[in-house]
């Protein structure tokens, strides 16, 4: 038994056992979509677990799968442990199990399908499907099995978390080809259909009743949102604020902003920007790790903009240039105005306020269509009063 630090053993259960014939007060009931493997559920103290149980291969994927997913996102399920039986054939379907944290709050899509329909959220709901999906295939995991069961939603201040279960057929590389995610994209389309049609037959409907087009929707959102997520842009060398511009539409779409690439392209005057998209999570982690500055995830977000603005600015993009770059900002443009804000400023977070400044400055470039510089910008923030910029109208992402 292999088990992830933070959880409980385990050892209380009858392992010696296939999870279905158990009996054991630690056993709950909990909704579940449809699976072909025994699953089970257990409350423990710190929190319920489900067990799932197939062949040590499929658990053995599944498990490390997961395990180096958690480096990169947090919407997929959590790793608690990997169960091998070493006494049954390996080939055995319970002669291994994985051991996963309950997603708290959690219903699969297809009970949700299967039962009152999407009604009114339908389009926040399949375009946090397509979301799982990109920001998965952004992290290089390639799922091979995205259906309505092995998706999990749950409601998130607003907006609505779409989560990955069951990645025994997923498989992590570095990066994905265009190839294999359209492989995965049709994966989920065949798996939708196959769902919605069955789902149909269940309540006694006929087949062209069935919503089979859903798996083209998803997929067509999906596209959208990548093609926003990685497309070039071609900029003139003194249309630096498009920049920003971009960096904050995808910030709005909740997505990190890892890295920009900007190249010269043939013309002279004109540069190439190629944005690197992350997680939806990491802001806050990435921002300590690169400034050593504690913000909240909002906050972060909002920073690390600035910081890549200043970066691509003054091309400070080759991995040493980096580092002085972001150490120049850190000095020459952070500190000296968050002390400055603390001084003056009513609220009692300088980081926040420093937000209000970034936001007030965003707000004079658009309407001008031109870089403004930090002096020119924090000056009018000063003489208009400091407008705000309340954290409720920041972008939320959705936590994990
Ligand atoms: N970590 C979890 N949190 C909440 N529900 C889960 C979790 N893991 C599994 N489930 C539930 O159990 C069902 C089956 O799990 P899954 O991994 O999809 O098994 P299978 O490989 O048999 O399809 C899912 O549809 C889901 O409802
Ligand atoms: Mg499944």
């Amino acid at each position: 038994m292999q088990i992830r630090p933070g959880n409980p053993e385990f050892l209380d259960l009858p392992w010696e056992h296939p999870i279905s014939e158990w009996v054991h007060s630690r056993i709950v009931d909990m909704p579940t979509g449809v699976h072909r493997h025994p699953v089970r559920f257990v409350a423990y103290e710190e929190g319920i677990y489900a067990i799932k149980e197939m062949p040590v291969f499929l658990s053995r994927r599944e498990y490390t799968v997961l395990v180096a997913l958690e480096e990169r996102t947090h919407r997929a399920a959590e790793p608690a442990g990997l169960v091998l039986r070493g006494w049954l054939d390996p080939h055995d379907e319970s002669s291994g199990a994985v051991v996963t944290r309950y997603v708290e709050h959690s219903f699969p899509y297809r009970r949700l399908v299967s039962g009152t329909g999407f009604g009114a959220r339908r389009s926040q709901m399949l375009d946090a499907l397509a979301g799982l999906l990109v920001e998965l295939h952004m992290s290089g995991c390639y799922w091979g099995d995205c259906s309505l069961s092995n998706v999990l939603y749950r409601f998130d201040a607003g907006g609505i978390e779409a989560i990955m279960i069951d990645g025994e057929t997923s498989e992590l590389h570095p990066s994905l080809s265009r190839g294999q995610r359209m492989q995965d994209l049709e994966i989920m389309k065949e798996n939708l259909a196959g769902e919605m049609a069955d789902i149909a037959a269940m309540n006694d409907e006929e087949i062209f009743e069935a919503d089979l087009g859903l798996g083209e929707d998803i997929a067509g959102r999906y596209e959208a949102l990548w093609a926003e997520l990685t497309s070039e842009l071609v900029i003139a060398r003194d249309e630096g604020y498009k920049i920003r511009e971009r960096i904050a539409k995808i910030n709005e779409l909740g997505f990190a902003v890892d890295d920009i690439e900007i190249e010269p392209t043939d013309s002279g005057g004109v540069v190439r920007m190629v944005t690197h998209v992350g997680g939806r999570t990491y802001n806050s982690d990435r921002l300590i790790e690169l400034t050593g500055i504690e913000a909240s995830e909002n906050q972060a977000r909002l920073l690390l903009s600035d910081l890549n603005y200043h970066l691509a600015k003054y091309g400070d993009t080759t991995a040493t240039a980096k580092s002085v770059g972001t150490f120049k900002w850190l000095t020459n443009v952070y500190e000296p105005l968050v002390k400055e804000i603390a001084a003056i400023w009513h609220g009692d977070d300088p980081i926040q306020g420093y937000c209000d400044f970034l936001n007030h400055r965003m707000a004079l470039a658009t309407a001008q269509k031109a870089d403004v510089p930090n002096d020119q910008a924090f000056q009018s923030w000063i003489a208009e009063g400091f407008p705000g910029f309340s954290p409720e109208e920041a972008p939320v992402a959705p936590s994990a």
